[in-house]
């Protein structure tokens, strides 16, 4: 079984690649860009870039099957780069595997395209998407776009499987606290409300996911969200304090002194002509949280997370310090 992973240098494109080495008879093609084999181990390796599809026919050539796991991941940036590494490539490399005759297409994608109504609203495949797109930021945007492409082809029939995952993190990545939270002396302010609901999805345990999707015929033409656990952001602190022997203590700003402040910032931005670095929407969307219904995955691919929760927090908690993240 031979199946090509793009993205293979990436934080999920990594963790398929060693889940495909511990299965016996797997031949693992890496898309990678040109230079980067070295920062893979696969069986095989082409070279190429994710927006320019001219190397997509050999990358699809004699394999079995696609984990589209390449994407641009960043919050920076112009649209048209997003628009093409996202979204073009997603359209492109669909198409080339169609032609070539790849049985199955896993496309990568993220909770982010659904729509969350409202705080604690209630999420599965069959809910409807984000429709105030234009507001999010662009990866945001491009991630939705390329949904979209993936469900288009799935309509026409090509044999495509979509996967959501939550809010992946593991060893080696930056854990997700750090990213809505400053540290202000011997406190983190946490830009986010102490329930909100992290919708955790460990590294390894998407890997897995997306490799059963892989090998799963019934899965062609089917959406799964792929979330291990909710977890309170408040006790998500209390763990990550625990098993990092961090000594700051989390002081969760309100939602509403949150939102008064963007409405500032985005009337300052008005007035000086400037895009506001953040919108108003963009917050409302952090600090609304949902319950994302993984059990369509349980249940068809009979998906479990194999890493229970504590042991994926503590491994990734492990790595906070040689990551350099700030305590
Ligand atoms: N991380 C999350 O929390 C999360 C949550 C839900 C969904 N996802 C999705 O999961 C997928 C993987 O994300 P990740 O966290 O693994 O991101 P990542 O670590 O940033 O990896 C992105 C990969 O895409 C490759 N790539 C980017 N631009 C490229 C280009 N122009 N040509 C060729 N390769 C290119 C990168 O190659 P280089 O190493 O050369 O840059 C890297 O291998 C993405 O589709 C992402 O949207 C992520």
């Amino acid at each position: 079984m031979r199946t090509l992973v793009t993205g293979a240098t990436g934080f999920v494109g990594q963790a398929v690649l060693r889940r495909l080495a511990a299965d016996e008879g797997q031949i693992a093609r890496a898309f990678v860009r040109a230079g980067s084999a070295g920062r893979c181990e696969a069986d095989e390796v082409v070279e190429g870039d994710l927006a320019d599809p001219s190397s997509f026919a050999a990358a699809v050539d004699g394999v079995d099957c696609v984990i589209h796991a390449g994407a641009r991941v960043e919050t920076t940036g112009a649209w048209d780069d997003f628009e093409a590494v996202n979204v073009g490539a997603t359209q492109a490399l669909i198409e080339a595997a169609e032609a070539a005759g790849v049985g199955h297409f896993v496309h990568v994608s993220s909770l982010s395209v659904y729509d969350v109504p409202g705080d604690n609203a209630a999420v599965d495949e069959d809910s409807p998407l984000e429709s105030d797109a234009g507001d999010r930021g662009f990866y945001a945007r491009s991630k939705l776009a390329a949904d979209r492409v993936a469900q288009e082809a799935i309509e026409r029939g090509a044999p495509v499987t979509i996967v959501r995952p939550g809010l992946i993190f593991g060893p080696g990545r930056k854990v997700p606290l750090a990213r809505r939270a400053v540290t202000a002396g011997p406190f983190r302010l946490v830009l986010a409300s102490r329930d909100y609901l992290m919708p955790m999805a460990f590294v390894d345990n998407v890997a897995d996911g997306l490799v059963l999707a892989s090998r799963c015929p019934e899965a062609i033409g089917r959406i799964y969200t792929l979330v291990d656990e909710h977890i309170r952001q408040a006790d998500y602190a209390r763990m990550f304090r625990q098993a990092s022997g961090a000594s700051w203590t989390p002081v969760f700003v309100p939602p509403a002194i949150i939102r008064s402040a963007i409405s500032v910032v985005e009337s300052a931005a008005k007035v000086a002509g400037k895009k506001p670095p953040v919108t108003r929407h963009q917050v409302d969307r952090t600090l609304r949280s949902a319950r994302f219904d993984g059990s369509r995955a349980r249940s068809e691919l009979n998906w479990q997370p194999r890493v229970p929760m504590f042991e994926a927090l503590r491994r990734s908690f492990a790595t906070v310090e040689s990551a350099g993240d700030a305590r």
